[in-house]
């Protein structure tokens, strides 16, 4: 019999039709064992110690050779893939990642309405993060599950909003401004990294001259332009920072609103955060007699959304083959 063929085979394909030509059903080494009953005792026993040596090399001999041409056709692919980042490309190649384009378009919507673009520092003080925000000191999101915390008590900010603190400390109303950016939060999922982005809004005027209507007519107006033709619908809800609050929801891009498993077949995709500026946030910055409104929304959320990427983390590997598709 002849097992060098195993040694010989050039492809997987080729060696699993070795693999039944000599083990299968009906396969010689099969066949061997069932002809045993043919033959006396004495025989049976001496060549059946045969036959199952046989059958053993065989079985190892098929599985060496199928790792080795498992690892080949490993090498072969990653060969083909390899990208030398170091040789001299005189026509850039790269593409803008999905976060930083989306980033730009949003930028884009609110500079052209006259919005100011205010940055803030990463590492933020407990006054600026909640305090301020009317975020009470027993309030869950201080826990440390969500929050980065330094040794001092200062830590990593976990939403932009502080930006709208620091920028009512520093200007005079009316304040027209959004602040986008990096924020930080313990959560590490499918739809949760460390560190995400957010923007941030605010507008504030003298009492009576900013109201809800507006919020919600500046928003419409933003989804529509980010998503298109899309339904908004306002929720109320609750943040500490705005009194009413809303969240907003468009309706699901997916499937136009008839439910699929994108929106949990709500027909809706929750987009934003909103609200009436809270007096106590004005009280924190010294203001008075002015009204606001504030948003605030997930950079990340949308360009999935929009680039319809489902895990969240792969925007962060590096892997060229996503950033290919954006060229
Ligand atoms: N800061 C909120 C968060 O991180 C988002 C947010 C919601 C900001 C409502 C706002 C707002 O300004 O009014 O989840």
């Amino acid at each position: 019999m002849d097992l060098d063929q195993i040694k010989k085979a050039a492809s997987l394909e080729e060696l699993e039709k070795i693999r039944i030509s000599l083990l299968g059903k009906n396969g010689i080494i099969t066949q061997k064992f069932k002809e045993l009953k043919n033959l006396s005792a004495e025989e049976k026993k001496k060549v059946a110690k045969e036959l199952n040596e046989l059958k053993e090399k065989a079985i190892k001999l098929i599985a060496e050779k199928k790792e080795a041409l498992e690892e080949e056709i490993l090498n072969q692919k990653l060969k083909l893939e390899r990208i030398d980042v170091t040789l001299f490309n005189p026509k850039p190649t790269g593409a803008i990642h999905p976060i930083t384009d989306t980033m730009n378009k949003i930028i884009d919507f609110f500079t052209k309405l006259n919005f100011s673009v205010e940055v803030g520092p990463l590492v933020e003080d407990d006054f600026h993060n909640f305090e301020a925000l009317n975020l009470p000191k027993y309030h869950p999101a201080r826990d440390m599950q969500d929050t980065f915390y330094f040794k001092d008590g200062s830590l990593l900010r976990t939403h932009t909003s502080p930006v709208q603190i620091r920028t009512m400390l520093k200007q005079k109303p009316p304040i027209r401004m959004i602040s986008p950016g990096a924020v930080f939060r313990r959560d590490y999922d499918l739809t949760h990294t460390p560190m995400f982005h957010q923007v941030e809004g605010l507008v504030v005027d003298e009492k009576g001259k900013v109201s809800f209507a507006n919020l919600k007519f500046i928003l419409e107006s933003f989804l529509i332009h980010m998503f298109g033709d899309v339904k908004v619908r306002f929720r109320p809800s609750f943040f500490p920072f705005t009194e009413p609050s809303a969240e907003v929801d468009i309706s699901c891009i997916f499937c136009e609103g008839k439910g699929c498993r994108v929106c949990s077949q709500t027909g809706w995709l929750e987009v934003l955060g909103c609200g009436v500026v809270d007096p106590n946030v004005f009280r924190a910055v010294g203001y008075e007699n002015v009204s606001g409104y504030a948003f605030g929304l997930g950079v990340e959320r949308f360009a999935m959304l929009l680039n319809r990427i489902n895990d969240l983390r792969s925007m962060y590997e590096g892997d060229i083959r996503l950033m290919e598709q954006f060229k």
